[in-house]
C-alpha cells in the first residue's frame, strides 16, 4: 500500500445518505461488476431498486468524497437486523473499509435488536473467513436459494437473548 493511500483510508468516513442519482448508479455498478453477484445473476436495475428502496437505509463509506464501498440494512418489517448487502470498490478492498462498514451497522443494528444478520454466499470464501473472524455464526444453509449449485449461507452475530435484551424494547416484540 502506498502512503497516499494508507493516509487516506485514515479518513474514510462513513455515513446514512439518501444517494443522489450518480451515486446511486456508482453503487449499483460496483455491485453489478463483481463477486458474488455476478454467479447470482444480479442485474443493474434489480441494484438500483435494493439501492433506493425507502425500507432500507444505506451507509456509505467515502474517501475524500469519493464513495469507496456501502453497506444496506434492513430494519424495517420482518426481519430488523439484516445486512442486506457489503460491497468496497475493488480498488479499496483489504484495506479495512469493509470492516468498517460492518462495525458501523453493527452498532447501528444492536441500538435496536440484539440480532445481526447476513447471508454470504457458499462460494465467497474470503467473506466467510472476514465474517467469521467479526464473530458471526452459522445458523444454517439456504440451498439452491438464489441460483442453482450454491447455497446462501446464514450467519448470525449475537449479543444477547431477545427477553434480555435492554435496547430501545423492540427486541421483545
Ligand atoms: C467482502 C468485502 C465487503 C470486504 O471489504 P474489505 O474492505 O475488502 O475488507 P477488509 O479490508 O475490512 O477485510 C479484509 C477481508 O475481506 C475479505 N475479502 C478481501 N477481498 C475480498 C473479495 N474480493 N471478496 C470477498 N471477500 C474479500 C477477506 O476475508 C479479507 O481478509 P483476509 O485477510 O482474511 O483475506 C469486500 O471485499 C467486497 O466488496 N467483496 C466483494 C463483494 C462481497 O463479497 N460482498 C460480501 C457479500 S456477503
Amino acid at each position: 500500500m502506498d502512503d497516499v493511500s494508507r493516509h487516506s483510508i485514515v479518513r474514510i468516513t462513513v455515513e446514512k445518505r439518501g444517494l443522489e442519482p450518480p451515486e446511486v448508479a456508482v453503487c449499483a455498478r460496483m455491485m453489478v461488476d463483481s463477486e458474488p453477484w455476478i454467479t447470482l445473476g444480479r442485474d443493474y436495475d434489480a441494484s438500483v431498486k435494493t439501492l433506493t428502496a425507502p425500507s432500507k437505509e444505506v451507509y456509505v463509506a467515502t474517501v475524500e468524497g469519493e464513495i469507496t464501498g456501502f453497506i444496506i440494512l434492513n430494519m424495517q418489517g420482518g426481519f430488523v437486523g439484516y445486512i442486506q448487502t457489503v460491497c468496497v470498490a475493488p480498488a479499496w478492498r483489504n484495506r479495512g473499509i469493509g470492516s468498517k462498514l460492518l462495525a458501523f451497522a453493527e452498532e447501528r443494528i444492536f441500538s435496536e435488536v440484539p440480532n445481526v444478520f447476513i447471508c454470504v454466499s457458499s462460494f465467497n470464501e474470503k467473506a466467510q473467513r472476514l465474517y467469521r473472524r467479526l464473530g458471526y455464526e452459522v445458523v444454517g444453509e439456504l440451498r439452491d436459494y438464489i441460483v442453482a449449485g450454491h447455497s446462501e449461507i446464514l450467519l448470525r452475530k449475537t449479543i444477547a437473548p431477545l427477553r434480555d435484551f435492554q435496547g430501545n424494547a423492540r427486541g421483545a416484540d
